[in-house]
């Protein structure tokens, strides 16, 4: 019987069905494929489809034209007119526009191969995960198909045990960056379309039986106890020990899955030191399954609204943000630990105790160093602007990329808000979506704060979707997109909502180094001014419990056009790209300073 489900359970997998998603991968017995790869710019998708567009992984013996294969002429006669082997490299995880200089601005195919070894034990399985890949990714291993996955920004992966081979396994990807109007996003954004293979690769190698998920944080409404579920992939009745140690909080909670492989548990625990951005306390978690052993690391607090107020811990707390775009130093993707920590050391620099990763789920690191360094975090996916909210694949594209968002990151603390969107248009359609959003996040995740970046009519914070959200949310640029700051201090908004109210963004360009009168466009001193007016005028909106000025660092966007001032480059950065403070910068330190002093 448990040959024919563990049969059966690779079958289904074998058939490129997306596995559920095996979270806590950074603590699991691993081996990484990042590194050096093979790849070849397919821009007509020669490798994937015949002259006559026969898709070739659809073909029953696929052609050897088909890249997937990774075939060799068997001699100096046969036609082969592609070789990975021969063909240039590049360094994975990374997206293609930053690496090659001609690849800058390009969106569509690039194919990529990674030869690799590895002695799989018979008793044992194996796992590919994938950090990210933007935006659309066939995946291939040893010319077989594993899948095809669309969103550029949350982690997948696929059960291999059948496939690999000890010896010169090819692990072929392709990627398309192509933008279309029924993605998530769609085909407008205000950030560059980093194409590639943009996290880490990597591959999990598991018992037959293991822990594939689990959710550990106090249960919603009470500080004294941690609650939550272990799931087990591939339950074996005979074997079925499950044990959850918290050596600090003397838990060694006891406990068997159910027969669908899932433990729910309340453990009472006292004493805890609260995870908070004063005091980023994380507990050496163990969760033991027969003897095998996974280890986290998890802080536990408790977040609420009350009113219009924001209660961590009990405690009311002013939420003191950055909005932060995922770019490293070089003006790529960011994706490595140092990536993580060069923005939110420059995050803590501004006096900051929260960051809005914009506008999709950030990489692990970014989270994971935010749990150690104590910062509170809004993660949201990319239904941005005008995503088709009348498509019923568009809603399940952003369901799944939230539903990856919540299972890899549910375990971090710093998170205290999920967001569903940012500044899209009104319509009975779109609020139907961010409402399916809402009730699809509860679901899965019933202890956060549920909020979106909404757009506002007239000084009025009044759109409808914010009944079904527990922070309302506005970006405004007054002195940027049009108003005029010498009014700012006259200007006041209205909300019909008694519920916290965030700045979710505000801001203005500057150029770095580049100065005159604080009336002159793109100067450091008219962002500086636009800062020192805007935040009078935000010390005066009702309810407000939190602000995430727009943006920490200069980002590439293809929008940002001006020859001389913005060359391809938002500038709406505290800091530039090259890493130099603004004026405006010391403004918003100041003004940070001020406000933390007061609670
Ligand atoms: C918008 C949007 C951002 C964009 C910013 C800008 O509000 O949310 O993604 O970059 O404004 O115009 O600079």
């Amino acid at each position: 019987m448990k040959r024919l489900l563990t049969t059966l359970l690779l079958t289904y997998s074998f058939l490129g069905f997306a596995q559920n998603l095996i979270s806590n991968v950074p603590n699991r017995n691993i081996t990484s494929l990042n590194g050096v790869w093979n790849y070849i710019i397919d821009p007509y998708q020669t490798g994937f489809y015949s002259f006559h567009l026969d898709q070739y992984d659809k073909q029953e013996k696929p052609a050897k034209g088909a890249f997937f294969t990774n075939y060799h002429a068997q001699n100096k006669q046969e036609l082969v007119e592609y070789d990975f082997d021969k063909s240039p490299t590049i360094t994975i995880p990374s997206d293609w526009n930053s690496q090659v200089t001609e690849l800058k601005y390009y969106e569509g195919n690039v194919w990529f191969k990674k030869s690799f070894d590895y002695n799989l034990a018979a008793n044992k399985r194996l796992f590919l995960y994938l950090g990210a890949i933007n935006y659309k990714a066939d995946v291939y291993l040893n010319g077989k198909k594993l899948g095809t996955h669309e969103g550029g920004f949350t982690p997948f992966n696929y059960e291999v045990t059948t496939i690999v081979q000890p010896k010169d396994n090819y692990l072929v990807i392709k990627v398309d960056n192509t933008r279309h109007k029924e993605d998530v996003p769609t085909v407008n954004t205000d950030w560059w379309n980093y194409g590639g293979i943009t996290r880490d690769v990597t591959l999990i190698e598991e018992e037959s039986s293991f822990v594939e998920d689990y959710n550990i944080q106090l249960k919603k409404g009470n500080a004294n106890i941690i609650s939550g579920f272990i799931k087990i992939n591939n339950l074996e009745a005979s074997k079925n020990q499950i044990s959850i140690s918290i050596p600090e909080l003397k838990i060694n909670y006891k406990g068997k899955a159910d027969n669908s492989g899932i433990l729910n548990f309340e453990i009472p625990a006292k004493k805890i030191s609260y995870w908070s951005p004063e005091n980023p306390k994380l507990y050496d978690v163990t969760v033991n399954f027969n003897g095998q052993k996974l280890n986290d690391k998890i802080g536990f607090r408790t977040i609420e609204t009350q009113g219009d107020k924001i209660l961590l811990n009990g405690k009311p707390v002013f939420l003191r943000g950055i909005s932060i775009h995922e770019e490293n130093a070089k003006g790529g993707r960011a994706n490595s630990e140092e990536d993580a920590l060069r923005l939110l050391n420059w995050a803590k620099e501004l006096g900051c105790n929260y960051v809005r990763l914009a506008h999709y789920p950030h990489n692990e690191n970014m989270v994971r160093e935010a749990d150690k360094m104590g910062l509170m975090v809004w993660e949201e996916i990319p239904v941005y602007w005008t995503v088709e909210f009348t498509n019923k694949n568009t809603y399940q594209n952003a369901q799944d990329q939230l539903t990856a968002a919540i299972t890899r990151d549910k375990n971090r603390a710093s998170i205290v808000i999920w967001s569903m969107a940012n500044e899209t248009p009104v319509s009975d359609a779109r609020n139907a979506f961010i409402t399916n959003l809402v009730n699809h996040t509860k679901s899965l995740d019933n202890t956060r704060l549920i909020s979106a970046a909404l757009l506002t009519h007239n000084g009025k914070i009044d759109d409808q979707i914010g009944k079904s959200l527990d922070i309302i949310a506005f970006n405004q640029y007054l002195g940027w997109y049009g108003g005029n700051l010498e009014n700012a201090e006259k200007t006041f908004w209205t909300t019909p909502y008694n519920k916290p109210v965030f700045v979710s963004e505000f801001g203005g360009d500057a150029k770095a180094g580049f100065h005159g009168e604080k009336n002159e466009r793109w100067t450091e001193e008219y962002q500086e001014y636009l800062y020192i007016q805007n935040l009078k005028m935000i010390e005066k909106i009702p309810h407000l419990s939190g602000l995430s000025p727009w943006i920490l660092v200069d980002f590439r966007s293809p929008k940002r056009l001006l020859p001389g001032i913005q060359d391809g480059y938002n500038r709406k950065g505290l800091i530039s790209n090259n890493g130099e403070k603004k004026k405006a910068f010391y403004i918003m330190q100041k003004w940070y300073a001020k406000k933390k002093s007061e609670y």
